[in-house]
């Protein structure tokens, strides 16, 4: 599936990203972001010999945006790319086309994107083949070698061949993703003041590239696919359903409808710790972001406390990839568990009780016979209880593995409570506090997952929600 591709080729990106930069010996596995300075260095410089048409442009700190005019990564970026030539004053570019791609096309993608910095066609691949180049869009940053500084590079050694020059490699991107932007500035900025070019949202990539571990859990997450989820049911373009799966949009910085590549896609680190994540000197109490999209319409008897061990920021440590990657696979296919489903605990007391008082309510509800449809074996194989009858106590709706025909009234098919949850205290002391009311309740977001809990594709393979919740609609 390419998504899942998509959400692990970004936990591997993590390392990539990291690679290439010097860690510090006091980084270890489950501390929060050490050493912001490390991060800021890419690598250490090194001394790398370029085709003298590139190096010749090298007069100050250089971008080198290696790509192919016809390659769809390199055209997804490019706004991005042009936007930080702009805004970055202190990083100059330069385009450099990749062997493959003829003088027609580069001037195609030139006027396309009205590019205005030069672009240089590596016909040889002479460029590619001295930073050993493999993939398109790359980015380099290169400055002019300086011959008098301390950490002097040693050119005396090797002398450089014809055609070539010496620059230094200060920085890389291999590839350039969209999001980088944020910590492309951090990296090529002022070290002394990081965070100087933090304003408005940056995306998760430039969060992850120094939060290793928080990202990594944070893929694990349900959050992590929330924009994944609306292609699954086709609402990626509707504006009532995108705000809460994506990152600040309404805002300036924020994720804007239909910018399906954006890096604020899905409910992102600065959906909860507000743009630049409090590094702007704005910090806000994270804990306080969830009742925002969390409300009663969106999350059954939401609360902070149940759902905070779920997005544990360190979940991730100590799990192998192949372990994190079969996490993330589960997410996207709908089978990960769903904690936020459940009901509150609490004990049962059969439809009869509710009916003596709701006599009129959902006249046609098919699942008061459910336990009709099963034959006298069955009735006591918890393996067909699970759907088809109503729990004594209500833990959670989603764990049934345990259960033994004791957990199972023996007249009840699946009752009011399968769907309101334990009702026992309501009972005692009718309220729309104690009882799950789904009246309100956004039927794509809360009630398919709840009906889909038993209507699965092996029993109901043709399910489809808005045929079958008709019934619950009429009084
Ligand atoms: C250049 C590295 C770097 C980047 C990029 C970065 N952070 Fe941080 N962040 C840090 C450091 C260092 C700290 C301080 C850690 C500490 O106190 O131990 C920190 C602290 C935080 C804290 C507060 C932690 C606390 O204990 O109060 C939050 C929240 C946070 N960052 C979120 C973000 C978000 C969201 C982003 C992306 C917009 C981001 N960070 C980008 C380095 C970074
Ligand atoms: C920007 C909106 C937004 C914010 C803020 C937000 N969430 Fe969510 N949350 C969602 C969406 C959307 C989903 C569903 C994601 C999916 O499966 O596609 C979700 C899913 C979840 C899930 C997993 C779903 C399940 O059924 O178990 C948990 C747990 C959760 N959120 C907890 C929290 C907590 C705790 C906070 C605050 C610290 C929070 N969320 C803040 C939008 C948000
Ligand atoms: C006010 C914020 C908000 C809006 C608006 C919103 N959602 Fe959600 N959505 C959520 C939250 C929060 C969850 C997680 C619910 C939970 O598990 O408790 C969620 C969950 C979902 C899920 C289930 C994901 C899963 O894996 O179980 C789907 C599907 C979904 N939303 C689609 C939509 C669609 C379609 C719309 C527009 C009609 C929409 N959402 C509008 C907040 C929102
Ligand atoms: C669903 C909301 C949510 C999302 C998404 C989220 N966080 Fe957090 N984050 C929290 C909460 C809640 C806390 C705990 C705050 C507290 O205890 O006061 C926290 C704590 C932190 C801290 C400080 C403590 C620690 O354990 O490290 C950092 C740093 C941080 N988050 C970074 C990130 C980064 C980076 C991302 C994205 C990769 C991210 N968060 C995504 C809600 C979120
Ligand atoms: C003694 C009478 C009585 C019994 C028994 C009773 N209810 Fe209620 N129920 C009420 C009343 C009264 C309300 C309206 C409360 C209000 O509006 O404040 C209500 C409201 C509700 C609501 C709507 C909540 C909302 O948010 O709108 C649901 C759902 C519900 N009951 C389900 C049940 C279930 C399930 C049972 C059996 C476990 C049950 N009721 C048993 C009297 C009863
Ligand atoms: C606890 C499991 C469970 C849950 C939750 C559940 N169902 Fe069912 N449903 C069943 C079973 C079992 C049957 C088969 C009843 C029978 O034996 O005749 C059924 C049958 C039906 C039928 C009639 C048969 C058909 O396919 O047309 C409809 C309609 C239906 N359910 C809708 C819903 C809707 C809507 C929801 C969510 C609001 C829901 N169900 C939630 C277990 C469940
Ligand atoms: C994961 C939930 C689930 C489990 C487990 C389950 N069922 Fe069902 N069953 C359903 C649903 C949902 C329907 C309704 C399908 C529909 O009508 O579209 C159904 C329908 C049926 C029907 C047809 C009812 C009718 O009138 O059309 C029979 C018979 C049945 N189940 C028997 C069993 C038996 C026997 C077991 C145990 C071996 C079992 N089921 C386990 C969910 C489940
Ligand atoms: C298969 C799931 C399911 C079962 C079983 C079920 N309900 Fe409901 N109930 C719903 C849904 C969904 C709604 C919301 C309908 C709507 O307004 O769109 C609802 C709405 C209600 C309401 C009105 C809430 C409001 O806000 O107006 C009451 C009261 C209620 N149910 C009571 C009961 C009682 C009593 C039973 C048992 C006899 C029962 N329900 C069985 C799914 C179910």
């Amino acid at each position: 599936m390419h998504f899942v591709y998509t959400v692990w080729m970004m936990v591997v990106g993590l390392w990539v990203a990291n690679d290439a930069s010097a860690k510090p010996d006091s980084w270890s596995e489950g501390q929060k972001a050490v050493g912001t300075s490390s991060m800021l260095t890419a690598t250490e410089p090194f001394a790398v010999d370029i085709p003298t048409d590139v190096a010749s442009l090298v007069t100050k700190p250089t971008a080198v945006y290696y790509f192919s005019p016809t390659c769809p990564h390199c055209q997804a970026v490019i706004g991005e790319i042009i936007e930080l030539s702009v805004s970055f004053p202190d990083v100059q570019w330069v385009g450099v086309a990749s062997a493959h791609s003829s003088p027609d096309m580069i001037e195609a993608f030139r006027q396309a994107y009205a590019v205005e910095f030069p672009i240089i066609h590596d016909a040889e691949g002479l460029f590619s083949q001295s930073v050993g180049a493999r993939a398109t869009p790359n980015v380099y940053v290169f400055s002019p070698v300086e011959m008098d500084s301390s950490d002097q590079v040693d050119t005396e050694s090797q002398p450089t061949q014809e055609g070539f020059a010496t620059v230094s490699l200060t920085d890389m991107y291999l590839p350039y993703a969209r999001g980088y932007a944020g910590l492309f500035k951090l990296r090529n900025g002022d070290a002394a003041n990081p965070f100087a070019h933090f304003q408005g949202y940056q995306g998760n990539r430039v969060c992850m590239s120094c939060h290793v571990e928080e990202g990594k859990s944070y893929l694990m997450t349900h959050h992590a696919q929330a924009y994944y989820t609306l292609y699954k049911v086709d609402k990626v373009d509707d504006p009532k359903c995108v705000s809460c799966h994506v990152v600040g949009m309404g805002e300036e910085t924020g994720f804007q409808l239909g910018d399906h590549t954006s890096p604020l896609v899905g409910v992102g680190c600065e959906s909860c710790h507000s743009a630049s994540g409090g590094h702007d000197g704005e910090a806000v109490d994270a804990k306080e972001s969830c009742v925002g999209c969390h409300d009663a319409e969106h999350s059954i008897h939401f609360s902070v406390e149940k759902g905070l061990p779920h997005i544990d920021h360190y979940m991730a440590s100590g799990l192998t990839d192949e372990e994190i990657k079969a996490r993330v696979e589960a997410i996207a296919e709908g089978t990960a568990e769903k904690p936020l489903l459940s009901f509150p605990k609490g004990e049962t007391v059969g439809s009869e009780r509710c009916l003596s008082c709701h006599e009129n309510i959902h006249p046609k509800d098919p699942h008061r016979d459910s336990l009709h449809s099963l034959k006298r074996k069955e009735r006591k194989d918890p393996a067909c209880l699970e759907c088809h009858s109503t729990p004594k106590e209500i833990s959670t709706m989603v764990s049934k593995a345990d259960h033994t025909v004791e957990h199972y009234w023996n007249k009840e098919g699946v009752g009011c409570e399968s769907c309101h949850g334990a009702g026992g205290e309501h009972v005692a002391n009718p309220s729309k506090e104690n009882i799950v009311g789904l009246g309100d309740s956004c039927p794509v977001c809360v009630l398919e997952s709840m009906c889909t809990s038993c209507h699965t594709p092996k029993w109901d393979p043709t399910w489809n929600l808005d045929e079958r919740i008709k019934i619950y609609s009429q009084d």
